[in-house]
């Protein structure tokens, strides 16, 4: 597939159908998004693969701790956002509203326990940062993060970023065995996409560039 093709079509898979994938796909997967750049070549990601049942018991876990604790999805701001962001966010997921009456969910259930679900994907992809590294070293996470979902869906699989996860952080450790030392920073949801389910139907546009450049010359 056309690289342009992939970042343009590309959008994030919120119902994922029950077929497997393989060790062998993941493999691949993750093979082209370690070609990521990193500061100094670092490297500093780490991935934990969780499929199956082990995945199944991450997602049930998840939500009693979703269903107790009541942590949502949010962006996680230090200070009041801007009215600019603000908007921006609520008026993205407007589009889902719709849809999701007609599922008989509302937007909080069902982004929520749809995260911690991974959406019904039948592989989760936990990536982690030792804390031993700065804040910095996020950027490179970032990085890893975009050529996972390029690289993924250049494989006809589709994906979702589970910030959430942060919020759960303790469980997932503890369920994965994942050393203190290591930050829990986002995880991915992969699967075949379900496209005959409404909530995969739309895609989320963008600004124009021109509300994000400053052109000094
Ligand atoms: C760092 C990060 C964290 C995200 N966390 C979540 C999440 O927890 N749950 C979710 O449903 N989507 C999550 N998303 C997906 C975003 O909502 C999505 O990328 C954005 O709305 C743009 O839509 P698109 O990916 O379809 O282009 C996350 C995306 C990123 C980059």
């Amino acid at each position: 597939m056309d690289l342009s093709q992939a970042i343009r079509e590309r959008k994030s898979i919120r119902a994922f159908k029950s077929d497997p994938v393989s060790r062998d796909q993941v493999e691949e997967i993750l093979g082209m998004a370690i070609l990521a750049p990193s500061a100094i070549n670092l490297q500093p990601w780490e991935f934990t693969v969780v499929m199956g049942d082990e995945k199944a018991r991450l997602s049930r876990r998840l939500i009693k701790a979703y269903k107790e604790k009541q942590i949502s999805c949010s962006p996680g701001n230090v200070k009041p956002l801007s009215e600019k962001f603000s908007k921006r966010g609520a008026e993205s997921f407007e589009l889902m509203n719709p849809c999701l009456a007609g599922m008989g969910t509302d937007f909080g259930t069902f982004i929520n326990e749809g995260s911690c679900n991974f959406y019904g994907a039948p592989v989760g992809i936990v990536i982690t940062l030792d804390n031993a590294f700065s804040r910095a070293r996020l950027v490179d996470i970032g990085i890893v993060l975009g050529y996972l979902l390029l690289a993924a869906f250049d494989h006809g699989l589709g994906t979702c970023p589970i910030g959430l996860i942060n919020a759960y952080e303790d469980e997932v450790k503890d369920l994965l065995n994942i050393p203190d030392q290591k930050d829990v920073v986002i995880a991915v949801a992969l699967g075949y996409p379900d496209m005959e389910n409404p909530v995969n139907s739309f895609k989320i546009p963008r600004e124009s560039l021109d509300s994000f450049v400053r052109w000094i010359d």
